[in-house]
């Protein structure tokens, strides 16, 4: 929790610290950047997919804590998409669809935050119900998105 809380303050300096401009210095950072948000995002809320799904004993404190940090980081990868990624020569899997269909993406990164929201609203009732219900949900924002704007894996 201590370092993925630091990781969102990290994540919340640098983009205050710099010009919406050029968020970052090189297309491969801001490459690395969006991945390593979606793995810490993903992380959590598989720990959170764990409880719903029976694999992890429930724990409302728990659930809590990873909620908020999915949260958190629902509202960062999207500067990570500049134009100046769309062909970048690091490895990704960002389909062009990203930029030739940018409001959609954009409407599906909302919908997110907006979904994550929801999760953390859900964990704070201390329900697991109300915790399956929005992890499902949650979890269809994500799956949505990926058919849409994220290649198949090699
Ligand atoms: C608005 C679109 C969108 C939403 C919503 C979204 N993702 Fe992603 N995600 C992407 C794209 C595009 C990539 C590929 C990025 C790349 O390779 O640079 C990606 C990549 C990933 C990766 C791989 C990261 C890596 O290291 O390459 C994981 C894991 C992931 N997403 C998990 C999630 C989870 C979990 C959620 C929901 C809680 C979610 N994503 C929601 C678009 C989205």
């Amino acid at each position: 929790m201590k370092i993925a809380a630091s990781i969102v303050l990290a994540a919340t300096a640098a983009i205050l610290s710099t010009p919406a401009s050029a968020q970052f210095a090189k297309p491969e950072d801001a490459v690395k950047y969006r991945q390593s948000v979606m793995t810490v995002m993903s992380t959590h809320f598989g720990r959170i997919g764990a409880m719903a799904n029976g694999k992890a004993p429930y724990d409302a404190k728990a659930a809590i804590d990873n909620a908020q940090i999915v949260a958190a980081m629902a509202k960062l990868p999207w500067p990570g998409f500049s134009a100046d990624t769309e062909k970048v020569s690091v490895q990704n899997r960002a389909k062009p669809e990203v930029w030739s269909n940018a409001a959609k993406f954009k409407e599906d990164g909302d919908h997110l935050v907006s979904e994550t929201g929801k999760l953390l609203a859900a964990a704070q009732t201390n329900s697991l119900d109300n915790l399956k219900t929005a992890f499902a949900s949650t979890g269809k924002a994500c799956k949505s998105c990926h058919d849409d704007f994220r290649k198949e894996a090699k």
